[in-house]
Order: structure tokens, then C-alpha cells, then sequence
């Protein structure tokens, strides 16, 4: 698997992900051992860059159990969701209980209460327990106010939605967040799975072969990591088997841009 620095986060991270959104969200026994199997599988294809979020209802307290006794193996990617300074701390301390005393990337969650969270994260990244900063928004409708952030340059990192169905973040995100020497993270890279309802078919996708492409998840990732400006796609899914399948799609030789046309054409049919 390639692995690309996150910008100047100090980060090197694996160019596919994982995402635990609705996936990690789970109770009993059963469903944590399937949890567990995905991380497995994660680790062992180097797809190690875990997000999470105290919004995804138990996914963070999963995340950290299945990673129990091999969180050094791992890169967290957490955030903190509060409306409150009260609130936020309380996710931290519960966070870095939960993944070993330390948090790889903490991102400021759909940038509420942005101003106070990054400065206590500010604080935490100086006493050692945080490496980078972050912020993320999955609405078009938030990217004003993202700019500004990135404006102040007291972020490293961004995550955003990209896929060939939303690519709002061409229009001015993308090209900003070069010129900071940001990292991206992109999320929902199958727009939560509405991706994955028309398949095309083998023929369709033979003209990608060439480019190690057999799958239609693989060629979305593909066509996201193709824009080097985007680091790490963090797809998220309850089977062991499809983090394989999607680690397949992190390394080169990359699409062009008229295998990358091509893709976004199949991806509207
Ligand atoms: N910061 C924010 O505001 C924000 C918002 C949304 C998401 N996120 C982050 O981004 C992550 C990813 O986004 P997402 O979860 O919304 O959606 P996504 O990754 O675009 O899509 C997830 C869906 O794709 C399916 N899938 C995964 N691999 C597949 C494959 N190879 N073939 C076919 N289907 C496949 C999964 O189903 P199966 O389980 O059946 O495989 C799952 O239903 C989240 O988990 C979360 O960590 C952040």
C-alpha cells in the first residue's frame, strides 16, 4: 500500500483508510468480533489510518477495544463534537483513554464550536498527547467557514467528502488547501454506499485492468487517490473481505485524466 504524508502533519499515512461511521456503531458480542476482523484485516493489508468520532455512537469505544494491545500499530484519526469547552474535554479525556494516552490526527467534527476546540487541541498537541489538528465538514454549504480555518493556519489536516458525484471541493478547497500544504482526508468516498447501487459491469471496467482495477469500489478509490492532493480515502465497511478489495486500489500506477473522465462517466450512468 503507498503511504503519502499528510501534508506537513508529520503523518505518513496509508493512502486507504478506514472509516467507522454507522460500521463501528455496534453492540454484542457477535458484531465486535466482526469489528474486530475488519481491523484485522486492516492491519495486516497496511490500511491502518482509523477515523472515528464520539458522534458515531459506540464506534470510538469499539475502535479502541478491538485495537487493544496493538494501538502502536495504528493511526487515530478522532474528533471532537461539542457544543460546549466542558463537553469537548470530556470527549478528549475519554478518547485518549480509550487509544493509549494519544491521538494521532484530532479533528475539529463539522467545525462546531471550532474556535475554543482548537485551542484547547492547541494545547494538547503542546503538552504531547496530539500530533496534528484537524477539521472536517461533509456540506458544500460549511466550506466558507472551512476556508477560514484553514486561514488561520493553525490546522494541518482537513477531511472532506469527495467522490465523481460531489466535487465541490475542486472549486476552491482542493487548490487551497495545496497552497497551506495541508493533508486531506477524504471521507465518503461511495457517498455513503449510494455509489454502489448501479454496478458497472465487467465490461465497463475492463479498460481499468491495466491500472490493478477488477472492482467498482476499487475504481472509485482510484480515482480519488489519482488527485494526489488527497492523501488518505477512508471507506468504511462491516466486511473484512472489502478492506482487502479496497487496499488493492492504494497503489500505482495512478489513473490519467482520461481514465479518471472516464470513471466519473460510469459512476453518473
Ligand atoms: N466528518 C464528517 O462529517 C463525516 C461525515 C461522513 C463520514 N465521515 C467519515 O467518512 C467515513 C466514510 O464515509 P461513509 O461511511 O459515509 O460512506 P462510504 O465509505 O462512502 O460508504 C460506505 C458504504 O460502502 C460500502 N462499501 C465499502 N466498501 C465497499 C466495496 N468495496 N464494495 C461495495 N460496497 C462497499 C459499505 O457497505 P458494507 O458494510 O456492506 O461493505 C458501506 O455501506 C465514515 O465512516 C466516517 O469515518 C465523516
Amino acid at each position: 500500500m503507498q503511504r503519502r504524508n499528510l501534508g506537513q502533519t508529520g503523518l505518513q499515512v496509508p493512502v486507504v483508510g478506514m472509516g467507522t461511521w454507522r460500521t463501528f456503531d455496534v453492540r454484542g458480542e457477535s458484531a465486535k468480533r466482526n469489528a474486530r476482523a475488519v481491523v484485522d484485516m486492516a492491519l495486516q493489508v497496511g490500511a491502518n489510518f482509523f477515523d472515528s468520532s464520539p458522534m458515531y455512537g459506540a464506534a470510538e469505544q469499539v475502535l479502541g477495544e478491538t485495537l487493544q494491545g496493538r494501538r502502536d500499530q495504528a493511526l487515530i484519526a478522532t474528533k471532537v463534537w461539542a457544543p460546549t469547552r466542558s463537553e469537548g474535554k470530556a470527549q478528549v479525556k475519554r478518547a485518549l483513554a480509550l487509544f493509549g494516552n494519544y491521538i494521532d490526527l484530532y479533528q475539529i467534527h463539522n467545525l462546531v464550536n471550532w474556535l475554543e476546540h482548537l485551542a484547547m487541541l492547541e494545547q494538547l498537541r503542546d503538552a504531547g498527547l496530539v500530533c496534528a489538528i484537524g477539521a472536517t465538514h461533509y456540506s458544500s454549504s460549511a466550506f466558507r467557514e472551512l476556508r477560514q480555518v484553514m486561514q488561520t493556519r493553525r490546522i494541518t489536516a482537513i477531511q472532506i467528502p469527495y467522490n465523481p458525484l460531489q466535487r465541490e471541493v475542486e472549486r476552491e478547497i482542493l487548490p487551497l488547501a495545496a497552497d497551506l500544504g495541508l493533508g486531506i482526508v477524504v471521507m465518503r468516498p461511495f457517498a455513503e454506499g449510494s455509489l454502489m447501487r448501479h454496478i458497472p459491469s465487467e465490461a465497463d471496467l475492463k479498460p481499468l485492468e491495466p491500472f490493478g482495477v477488477t472492482t467498482w469500489g476499487q475504481a472509485l478509490l482510484k480515482w480519488i487517490l489519482s488527485d494526489t492532493r488527497c492523501h488518505v480515502a477512508i471507506p468504511a465497511t462491516t466486511r473484512a473481505n472489502r478492506i482487502a478489495e479496497n487496499a488493492m486500489a492504494g497503489e500505482p500506477p495512478w489513473f490519467g485524466p482520461s481514465e479518471r473522465e472516464y470513471v466519473a462517466r460510469l459512476a453518473k450512468q
